[in-house]
């Protein structure tokens, strides 16, 4: 009679497979800027390359001091990001929301995220904004 089904070996093999892919799966949370926090003049740009891919679920943290003061906003579009148009951006965290452990957002939309401090000069000259793709986790 021809054996169906898998042998033990492929089971044991699956439950490994299966187990090192949630141990990948797993959100991770991400301060932006690392130690260097949200602030004026550090390059986030840059920072998100370094930093990249960043997956579905990830939650990013945004902490900063409240003077001076900063903020975090999601803008609509690429051209918004680059002129730092806040006309139709969306108001993530006021610049009282950054203490302590900071803001916490999760990237749980399949989009493109902007995001981008409006306060002050933060987002023209201050370096204050960058772009987010989530990636899907395999
Ligand atoms: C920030 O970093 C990006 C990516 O490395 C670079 O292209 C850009 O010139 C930097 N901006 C400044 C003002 O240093």
């Amino acid at each position: 009679m021809a054996s169906s089904g898998f042998s033990a070996k492929q089971v044991i093999l699956l439950v490994a497979v299966a187990a090192s892919l949630l141990a990948v799966t797993q959100a991770a949370t991400v301060v932006v800027g690392g130690s260097e926090n949200w602030r004026y003049g550090y390059n986030y740009t840059e920072w998100a390359a370094n930093n990249a891919p960043f997956y579905f679920e990830d939650t990013l943290v945004f902490k900063y001091e409240q003077t001076p003061a900063h903020s975090v906003y999601l803008l609509p579009n690429l051209w918004s990001y680059w002129t730092c148009d806040f006309s139709k951006a969306k108001l993530l965290a006021n610049p009282t929301q950054g203490q302590g452990d900071g803001y916490k957002f999760v990237l749980n939309q399949w989009r493109v995220f902007y995001f981008a401090s409006a306060e002050g000069n933060d987002c023209k000259d201050g370096l204050m904004k960058l772009i987010i793709v989530p990636w899907p986790r395999y």
